[in-house]
């Protein structure tokens, strides 16, 4: 039954892909254009530091899978492109290898691929602290994800109905494991209260993974024989409102969710993401191209992600934060009513202040 369900997952999500639209709530985030402030190429880093970590690059191939023949051929193919590229990469949930052990190997060749990488263990809120040890030690991971997946969970013909656990378990794994714990959403997004409670449990890092990519309650509804949860399509909040809404929250956050391209990893980066996850749009490339497609994709990338650094005068990812954004649209809405003040995102370059000096403006 785990492993069926590890095969729909891929095979619904890759329909969602080639069906999606294209837009999403990043469209409404947009730079303000400054002509001089670029650099040179050669004094742009990738690098990004976070939890006591450092990553060459701020892109990873967020949590997919792992469970089934097929799957484990896919994680193959997966961490040999984080090899190449020397991305980050997470495996899919191990509850799979919980209840069935001989599927291990189909998690543990993200490790055998990629010796040398980092590598994050998945499991869920309801993992015994001794399942979560199993996970981390299987992967000989560097950091594990906890996933939480409400609703996700509740059109799952057999998901979980009982969620009252999640938090005390949650405190207790991440008090008891020697990895840093990463709580990610897997598509909904988490919001500012949700992270404040995370940082009082004990949780290292928070990845928001929002609404705009792949969207796991249309995944599950289209598991169920009369696909009646089709009300649950589209929920939560997107992956730039997330971001909007952590603003200055006291645990590093990484986002996730419908990224499509370079300038949504900048756009991320801006919003305040130490790094950036991918999973549908990398998965759906692997499929399409195999893994010199993947391996060409996050190349191209990361080499974008630093031309667009260079001229937006960003020595670091970490500098995209100092750049000026302006939020159009829904996601201004969203902003005016978290009271979000988009006004000082607009203006936080200091640019426009020295200007209004120079010209004796007093606006
Ligand atoms: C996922 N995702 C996921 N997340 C998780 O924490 N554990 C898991 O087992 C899975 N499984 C999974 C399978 C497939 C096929 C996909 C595409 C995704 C969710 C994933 O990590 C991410 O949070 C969301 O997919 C949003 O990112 P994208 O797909 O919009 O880039």
């Amino acid at each position: 039954m785990s492993a069926q369900r590890k095969d729909d997952h891929v095979r619904l999500a890759m329909e969602q892909q080639r069906a999606h639209s294209g837009h999403n709530e990043f469209d409404e985030v947009a730079f303000v254009h400054h002509a001089l402030a670029g650099l040179d190429r050669s004094d742009v880093s990738l690098a990004t530091t976070f939890a006591g970590i450092t990553w060459p690059v701020p892109l990873y191939i967020n949590a997919m899978t792992g469970g089934s023949a097929k799957t484990g051929a896919i994680n193959r193919d997966l961490a040999t492109a984080a090899r190449e590229t020397g991305v980050a990469i997470a495996s899919g949930s191990m509850n799979t290898y919980f209840k069935d052990p001989s599927c291990a190997d189909t998690f543990r060749v993200l490790r055998q691929e990629n010796p040398d990488g980092f590598v994050m263990a998945n499991v869920n809120a309801t993992a015994s602290v001794d399942n979560a040890r199993r996970a981390i030690d299987l992967l000989r991971a560097d950091a594990l994800q906890i996933h939480i997946n409400t609703v996700q969970e509740t059109p799952m013909p057999e998901g979980d109905r009982s969620f009252a656990s999640w938090v005390p378990q949650i405190e207790a794994i991440a008090a008891a494991v020697h990895v840093p714990v990463i709580v990610k959403e897997v598509g909904n997004g988490l919001s500012r209260q949700t992270v404040l409670t995370l940082q009082n449990l004990g949780v290292r890092v928070a990845d928001l993974s929002g609404r705009g990519g792949t969207d796991f309650a249309r995944i599950e509804n289209g598991r169920r024989a009369l696909e009646d949860y089709a009300f649950l399509h589209g929920w939560g909040q997107s992956t730039a409102a997330c971001l909007l809404d952590a603003q200055d929250v006291g645990i590093p956050v990484l986002a996730s969710g419908g990224v499509r391209d370079p300038l949504d990893v900048a756009r991320a980066l801006a919003l305040g993401a130490r790094a950036v996850g991918v999973s549908g749009c990398f998965l759906r490339t692997l499929l399409d191209g195999g893994v010199p497609a993947l391996v060409a994709q996050i190349s191209t990338w990361l080499d974008q992600l630093a031309a667009l650094q260079t001229m937006l005068g960003a020595h670091t990812p970490a500098d995209l934060t100092r750049c000026d954004l302006l939020i159009h649209g829904t996601l201004r809405s969203f902003c005016a009513d978290r009271g979000i003040d988009t006004r000082r995102l607009a203006q936080r370059s200091g640019s426009v202040g020295a200007l209004h000096e120079m010209t004796g403006s007093t606006r």
